[in-house]
């Protein structure tokens, strides 16, 4: 780990792959984890939280083979105050250079009452326990006190002091339920800092969720109240509203170093193609104003802000888009670009497919430059994220006809790749999207309710592609497809089987009169 001069040092920690992971629909498989992972490691960040081992084998899994490659960073597990937790946690981390068990328990009084049914003694008993048990597998061990922001000073002191006593070398005291104001953040980790006696011997940490849209303001009054950590993520994924967003708070400290003089291990050249990357491996999208990665972050619509622009870049931005990352749109590449130039291209946006899915995205772009004008390396972006959302096991979209317009009703034709076997139906539907995911419904007959169905176009112009999300949600749990098309009824379809697909939905089609379509 480098410093940065003789600035005090605060230490990025970043929770995409535990945190983030925990959004609904955000799962991520082991491939795309690894590919984040590396990301992280090459951008400069302190320590990754790479999962939550005992929570499954693949979650352990990730965790270790994380932990195997790690170059620089530390990598963290989270544990819960249980045993078998901490071991299993132990078990992952042993594999990277620099390994980290974080473990937590609920200290609110709220969270003892209703979700523990603990006292505060035995609560204090635990810490003890567990964080000790912790350290003897390793030295470096983080202790959270859960829904630190609602549990009463006096109590979350003496939680402290027994977890450093017991050995714990980071104490992070979360706004588990982004309830915390930023004077009210800044102040509690002042307070704690002066009152606990060995809080000298401890490095501690930020850790805010977004319900009240204060997360990255909260993080950053943590560290004037003393705090050298701050867990966040890319594009503010996580639970809920989401957790800090690590490209704000890695830009705010830069952009204003005369308020915030740390210094800070993370390259910001790294970030746009972090946000793109995370996006497209969860599956969500990051929204058009959001800061720093936000498609419209650098972008000045208003003849004034033009004006101004022209004349000096300063008179409207703050940073510049080439310090995040951002690359002024180019045209890119045509129908006479060949495959090694089309893989380095994608190198240079951030990608690296395997042999059989460069095939296809090479295929898919030849059959895009055949039918648009100019392809654009949004065009490129697009149609990568969506190979990588629909390729790989699953069922297929083969062939798609609609019947639209004023007439009614729209019908849909389609044709599907199911275990190797093509399926045709046909289907009415209350417009023409209705009709595409009815006719989808009636190959794969299964119970998902639809919770979200987005399209936004790539680039401008009335060629250019449609990128469409869906979310499909079945038995409790939720999952998220991307597709892209210059034809919106294939992108949309592409995007349902691929959300399907993410919940294995289609096993339900071998056993059709088992289920209801919704
Ligand atoms: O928000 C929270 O309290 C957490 C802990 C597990 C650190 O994520
Ligand atoms: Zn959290």
């Amino acid at each position: 780990m480098t410093t940065t001069g003789s600035k005090d040092q605060v230490l990025i920690f970043d929770t995409t792959l535990r945190d983030g992971e925990q959004s609904p629909g955000a799962s991520m498989t082991l491939e795309e984890k690894l590919q984040v992972a590396e990301l992280l490691d090459d951008m400069g960040v302190d320590i990754i939280e790479a999962g939550f081992p005992i929570a499954s084998n693949g979650d352990f899994e990730s965790v270790r083979e994380i932990a195997k490659r790690s170059k620089r960073s530390v990598i963290a597990g989270l544990a819960r105050a249980i045993h078998a937790d901490i071991d299993r946690c132990g078990e992952a981390v042993r594999f990277a250079e620099r390994g980290r068990i974080h473990t937590f328990v609920s200290t609110s009084p709220i969270h003892l009452k209703y979700q523990m049914n603990k006292t505060e003694d035995e609560v204090l008993a635990i810490i003890s326990d567990t964080v000790a048990r912790a350290r003897n597998l390793i030295d470096d061990v983080e202790w959270s006190a859960m829904d630190a922001t609602r549990t009463p000073i006096e109590y979350l002191c003496r939680t402290v002091e027994a977890a450093i006593k017991a050995g714990a070398t980071t104490i992070n005291l979360p706004d588990t339920v982004g309830y915390s104001t930023p004077d009210e953040y800044r102040d509690m980790f002042a307070q704690i800092r002066n009152r606990v006696p060995n809080a000298d011997k401890a490095i501690f940490s930020v850790h805010c969720h977004n319900d009240l849209g204060l997360a990255v303001a909260n993080s950053l009054a943590g560290v004037a109240g003393g705090a050298r950590q701050i867990e966040c993520t890319i594009n503010g994924l996580g639970e809920r509203a989401g957790n800090a967003a690590l490209e704000e708070i890695v830009m705010a400290i830069r952009t204003r170093s005369d308020i915030y003089p740390y210094g800070c291990n993370v390259e910001p050249k790294f970030l746009t193609r972090a946000s793109k990357l995370v996006s497209a491996v969860s599956n969500f999208p990051v929204q058009y104003n959001k800061a720093i990665v936000g498609k419209n972050a650098f972008a000045h619509e208003s003849g004034i802000h033009q004006d101004g622009m022209l004349k000096n870049a300063e008179t409207y931005e703050i940073m510049r888009p080439e310090d995040v990352g951002v690359k002024a749109t180019s045209l890119v590449m045509g129908k006479h670009s060949g495959r090694h130039a089309f893989k380095d291209k994608l190198k240079e946006l951030g990608y690296e497919l395997g042999d059989n899915a460069l095939q296809e995205a090479f295929r898919r772009f030849k059959d895009l430059a055949d039918r648009k004008k100019n392809v654009y390396d949004e065009d490129i972006e697009a149609l990568v994220e969506d190979e990588i959302s629909t390729s790989g096991e699953g069922a297929k979209v083969i062939a798609l006809t609609v019947i639209a317009g004023t007439g009614g009703p729209q019908k849909a034709i389609l044709t599907m790749d199911i275990n190797g076997r093509h399926e045709t139906r046909e289907a009415t539907g209350d417009g023409p999207v209705d009709a595409t995911f009815k006719a989808i419904r009636a190959i794969c007959p299964h119970n998902a309710t639809l919770s979200l169905y987005q399209v936004h176009a790539v680039t401008e112009g009335t060629d250019a592609q449609a990128e469409v999300s869906v979310r499909l949600e079945a038995n409790g749990r939720i999952a998220t497809g991307k597709g892209a098309d210059t034809d919106t009824l294939v992108a949309s379809a592409r995007a349902y089987v691929a959300a399907m697909n993410r919940l294995n939905l289609r096993q339900q089609s071998s056993n059709p009169g088992a289920l209801k379509a919704s």
